[in-house]
């Protein structure tokens, strides 16, 4: 039985407990994270919670992140994760709880602090050399995706059309431009050149993204941000998704067509061991630390 934390208490998930009330099953009010931990030490944790800290502004939500690095930790520890390889901390807070009204309550009411830790599988070496499968999807998102809303109704149908169609991502179009995944950006390669949607309105900035930007830089490829069209897929060297689950994977078939050789690209192998390896950094300066 897993722990939970829930407005400051630690319980057993059986005995979670929220108002009919709350805004967050009302109205979808609310936002989340989702923080990375390879044997319990934290991947950007900084970077996870300056997004929930903005989202959090932006929504007019008054809460200070800051409690909730220490959080994160504790439920590692109270859930046996410390060593566990890959594991996330779900964070969600929503406006709180209040007589359903569509505006703010008026009187002020606390929000809903809700976390749990979880651990999750990569896929196999082999399964990952094989590379992955995705379908295109109508994005039918709001006009503000770059605000990490709990209102996920069509990122949980673009997923469920990839479940369907039995390959691992939908990959999100609108206007005749390939964004980005249910759960994870997007990026692809031509002729050298790694792309991926430019931050604004229409992607949520992965801090993945960021940072598989940041290896492709530091390995002196040729980056650019820019919207990819759909008619392009055919002509991309290499795809991949990247995201706090997804990593770095690698798309080798879009709606049935193969892209490139039908096979993992350099680029992508180059970055995804990039990323491990900077994950492996992170472990080592963790155990510096506590040396
Ligand atoms: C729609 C969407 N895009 C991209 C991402 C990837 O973001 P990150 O790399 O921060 O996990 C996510 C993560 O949940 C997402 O939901």
């Amino acid at each position: 039985m897993s722990t939970v934390y829930l407005n400051g208490a630690w319980v057993p998930k059986s005995e979670a407990k929220i108002s009919v009330d709350d805004r967050g099953f009302l109205f979808a009010d609310g936002v989340y994270e989702v923080t990375p931990f390879y044997e319990g030490v934290p991947f950007h944790m900084d970077r996870h919670l300056d997004r929930l800290r903005s989202g959090l502004d932006w929504m007019r939500i008054d809460y200070d992140v800051d409690e909730l690095a220490g959080v994160s930790r504790q439920l590692l520890a109270m859930n046996a994760l410390e060593s566990a390889e890959t594991s996330i901390v779900y964070i969600q807070i929503t406006r709180g709880a209040a007589p359903r009204s569509h505006p703010f309550p008026k009187e002020p009411v606390p929000p809903t602090v809700y976390a749990f830790a979880k651990a999750w599988s990569r896929p196999s070496q082999e399964e990952w050399d094989r590379g992955f499968e995705a379908v295109t999807v109508p994005d039918r998102r709001w006009a503000r995706v770059d605000v990490k809303t709990i209102a996920l109704l069509p990122n949980v149908l673009a997923y469920q059309a990839a479940v369907d169609a039995g390959v691992a991502d939908a990959l999100q179009v609108r206007d005749g431009v390939a964004l980005e995944g249910a759960h994870n950006n997007f990026f692809g390669v031509f002729d050298g050149e790694v792309v991926t949607h430019p931050i604004t309105n229409v992607i949520l900035p992965g801090i993945t993204r960021g940072v598989v930007l940041e290896l492709a830089r530091e390995n002196g490829l040729a980056v650019r941000e820019r919207p990819i069209h759909v008619e392009e897929l055919a002509d991309a060297d290499e795809l991949f998704f990247t995201g706090t689950t997804s990593e770095v994977r690698p798309t080798v078939r879009v709606d049935g067509r193969p892209v490139g050789d039908g096979r993992p690209g350099t680029i992508t192998r180059a970055l995804s061991r990039g990323l491990l390896r900077r994950i492996e950094r992170a472990k080592e300066a963790a155990r510096e630390v506590t040396r």
